[in-house]
């Protein structure tokens, strides 16, 4: 077996995230218009799935759609909501087939309520039969910010000490974080993200403090196992110091 599971040697990251970017100019490259790229990013999707199954990953996270992203063209943004529907639809069962658990991370309050009841019954649909632990939680952001996310975290935290606001002398960030959208889940190991850009665009700003962050030129309707595996070597390559000194 040439999995990276199996080769002790190897650090195989926690939770690994994936900045998908570069859809719009591969589809430009081929003389089309950008959704198709969006369309061909599903079939990448898939393939960081099953590869993060396969090298032992236990989270994914996909940066699939941000705040920002409300303010492109209304057909774009009604295109890549139908695809995010279109695909819960085509790949839930094999989801929970692969013991996948599926979860949708922002701000669900923009999208249609026919997308947001898909979400939810998929969420469950996927959460494992009792007592089963998921072999992979995959995590969507969808209509997230980082920002946004620190926002509503710290508006939950005030309102929790309305009546206590002595006690919030005592919250340490760890009190705080489990009011991010994102409470339970370990921070990113590392960061991928394609297309080029190095730049976070308001992802996961508090739990990117320590992530490990690349930069890769592939488009995202390009991505496949081997560049995913490549990412992994790349990261087991990484001294991860935390401040301190080794
Ligand atoms: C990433 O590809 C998908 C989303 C941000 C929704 P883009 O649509 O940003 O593609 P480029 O960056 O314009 O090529
Ligand atoms: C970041 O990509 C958001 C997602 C991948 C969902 P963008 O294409 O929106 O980012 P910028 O505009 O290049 O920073
Ligand atoms: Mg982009």
């Amino acid at each position: 077996m040439e999995e990276f599971k199996e080769n002790k040697q190897v650090k195989v990251p926690t939770h690994v995230s994936i900045i998908m970017d570069g859809n719009g100019r591969w589809a430009k490259l081929r003389g089309k218009e950008r959704v198709f790229g969006h369309s061909n990013g599903v079939e990448s999707v898939r393939a960081s799935v099953e590869a993060a199954v396969e090298n032992g990953v236990r989270y994914l996270s996909l940066f699939a759609f941000s705040e920002e992203n409300w303010g492109r063209p209304a057909d774009e943004v009604n295109t890549l909501m139908g695809l995010m529907l279109k695909a819960i639809a085509d790949e839930v069962d094999s989801l929970k087939k692969q013991r996948v658990r599926f979860r949708v991370l922002g701000d669900l309050s923009r999208l249609e309520p026919s997308l947001v009841k898909a979400i939810h019954d998929a969420e469950v649909y996927t959460v494992p039969d009792s007592g089963e632990d998921p072999v992979l939680d995959l995590i969507i952001f969808l209509s997230y910010s980082g920002k946004w996310d620190i926002l509503q975290a710290a508006k939950k935290l005030a309102f929790d000490y309305m009546s206590d606001p002595a006690g919030l002398e005592k919250v340490d960030a760890s009190e705080f974080a489990s009011r991010l959208v994102t409470a339970g889940i370990p921070d990113p190991d590392l960061i991928i993200r394609t297309s080029g850009e190095s730049r976070i665009s308001n992802y996961l700003l508090w739990q990117a403090a320590y992530s490990e962050l690349l930069f890769v030129d592939t488009l995202w309707p390009d991505f496949r196992k081997e560049d995913f595996r490549s990412a992994l070597e790349e990261y087991s390559k990484r001294d991860r110091r935390y401040g301190k000194v080794k």
